[in-house]
């Protein structure tokens, strides 16, 4: 089997980091590189206070730390790095399109095929490349169509290893990865690549973890596994607008199906809403796939997914309007957290930008505090809406590092996002300091009812009447 002493990572965002990080901690004899033409992010995978680093992940900081400099490098070489490495993972953004054929549910595809370009362009030796980003079923081909007509006579292999870590809980998810998927051809150099490949995952993984198939069957099971996962939060939250109808308990309903082994307790969290980069963002590229061969029953299965996701973070806000006699036109409701969910410094398509959005265009006055989102960051989602101007924005929305001076006469807090601190506040001082009637919308079923109640706040969490 081929030795391998070089591999480079084109892509240095929440996959690319965390993961490079973690094998070149497992293998020390390899020099790992990641590559970014991002320069202000290659800059902060570099900073020297590991506190600045571009993704916030428990237990990243300490890797890092100890293998940078050694044989983790962060560099915006692109071309040097290609040149040099003996497996390539490809593990750039794939975000929906926002333009032309396939617009807002297909891939887009356009910073792979820069890769593979720039690969072809680049490379003198025979390389394995590796699909690490989420990628249509079928992609493969087109890479290597790039790859096979550059003429300069070196042998490509394209693997397919997608990623199956959550943020928050990368390190332990790569770590401990329940499975590991590579698919490769079935011919003999697809099969060593495969090989070569797993020996990596080997060297802190059980082989058995390590499944090999075909490429269309690894780049399909990726979709489909984001695809079942969100299908759980969704019905899962679709049976929470029932139990506050009807006195049941979401709670208890998801313990109770739970401990049916075929069901399983996991996934089960009824919420404000999934956000993250991914569900979404997958989930419609499978719809499209769909509907492209006429599978059009297949694609409306799936996306009513979404569907069921918007109308939870829709009902939500709806909720706290309501609630709120019909008006929070000059009201000062403050939003604990802005993440996706907790542990990470991440607000793609975070459930929060929605109901903040949903909430200011009926005038209310929002103040918002996460311990690891950035102000600029916050203003970058609502912005990004285009529902209002900047200006609007900044002057209905503002951002504290205070979380417990900012509810001075607030009417509602908001929990969007279950960091563990909020649990940790007191909550009877908080009281104290808000508008009365005091009102928390929990959208994460953070707090504890019975407490919250007895402290003297209308308290509303999510699938309880
Ligand atoms: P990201 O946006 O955080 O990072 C992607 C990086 O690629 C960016 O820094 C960008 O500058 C860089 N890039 C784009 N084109 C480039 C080019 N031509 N050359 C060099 N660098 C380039 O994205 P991410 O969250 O790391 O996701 C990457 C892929 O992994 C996506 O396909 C995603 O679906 C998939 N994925 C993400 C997660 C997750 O938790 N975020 C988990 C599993 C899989
Ligand atoms: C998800 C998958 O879990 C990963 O396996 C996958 O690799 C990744 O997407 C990806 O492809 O990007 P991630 O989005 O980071 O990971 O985080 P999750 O833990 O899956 O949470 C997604 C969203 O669902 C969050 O908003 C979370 O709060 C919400 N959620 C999750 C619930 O509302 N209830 C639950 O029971 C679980």
């Amino acid at each position: 089997m081929k030795k391998i002493t070089k591999i480079c990572c084109i892509g240095a965002g929440y996959v690319g980091g965390p993961t490079m990080s973690v094998i070149a901690s497992q293998c020390p004899e390899i020099k790992v590189t990641v590559v970014d033409i991002n320069v202000d992010r290659i800059n902060q995978w570099n900073d020297s206070n590991l506190d600045n680093l571009p993704v916030y992940e428990p237990g990243l900081n300490e890797i890092v730390g100890a293998t940078r400099g050694k044989n983790l490098f962060f560099s915006t070489e692109v071309d040097k790095a290609i040149d040099e490495a003996e497996i390539i993972f490809i593990s750039v953004n794939t975000p929906t399109k926002t333009y032309g054929k396939g617009k807002g549910q297909a891939a887009d595809l356009k910073f792979i095929e820069l890769c593979a370009r720039n690969i072809a362009r680049v490379a003198k030796t025979d390389k394995i490349v590796v699909e690490k980003s989420t990628l249509p079923v079928r992609t493969a081909s087109a890479i290597k169509s790039i790859l096979d007509n550059t003429g300069n006579g070196v042998a490509f292999e394209i693997l397919s290893n997608p990623e199956f870590l959550a943020e928050g809980t990368a390190i332990e998810d790569l770590l401990n990865a329940d499975r590991v998927l590579i698919g490769g051809d079935d011919t003999a150099t697809g099969k060593a690549a495969k090989n070569t490949l797993s020996a990596i995952y080997e060297r802190w993984l059980p082989k058995e973890r390590i499944l090999q198939t075909n490429v269309w069957s690894s780049e399909l099971s990726k979709l489909v596994a984001n695809a079942f996962l969100a299908q759980r939060v969704s019905s899962i939250n679709s049976i929470s607008a029932l139990c506050e109808k009807t006195d049941a308990n979401v709670a208890e309903v998801s313990r109770a199906i739970g401990y049916d082994s075929r069901i399983g307790s996991k996934f089960l969290n009824s919420s404000v809403g999934f956000g993250g980069s991914c569900f979404q963002k997958d989930i419609l590229n499978l719809v499209y796939i769909a509907s492209s061969f006429g599978l059009q029953e297949v694609a409306d299965y799936w996306e009513q997914v979404i569907i069921m996701n918007d109308y939870q973070k829709r009902r939500f806000a709806e909720n706290i309007i309501s609630t709120l006699y019909n008006t929070v036109s000059g009201k000062k409701i403050v939003f604990y957290g802005w993440a996706f969910k907790k542990d990470t410094n991440d607000t793609r398509e975070s459930a929060a930008i929605y109901v903040a959005d949903a909430l200011l265009e009926e005038r209310a006055e929002i103040v918002v505090y996460d311990p690891k989102v950035s102000e600029k960051q916050i203003y970058a989602d609502l912005d990004y809406l285009n529902t209002r101007t900047p200006e609007e924005n900044r002057r209905l929305l503002k951002v504290t590092n205070k979380p417990i001076e900012a509810i001075e006469d607030a009417h509602a807090i908001a929990v969007l996002t279950e960091w563990d601190e909020f649990k940790t506040y007191d909550w009877s001082l908080i009281f104290k300091k808000m508008l009365k009637p005091a009102f928390v919308f929990d959208g994460r079923r953070l707090l504890n009812k019975e407490n919250m109640t007895q402290i003297g706040f209308n308290y509303y969490k999510i699938g309880e009447s």
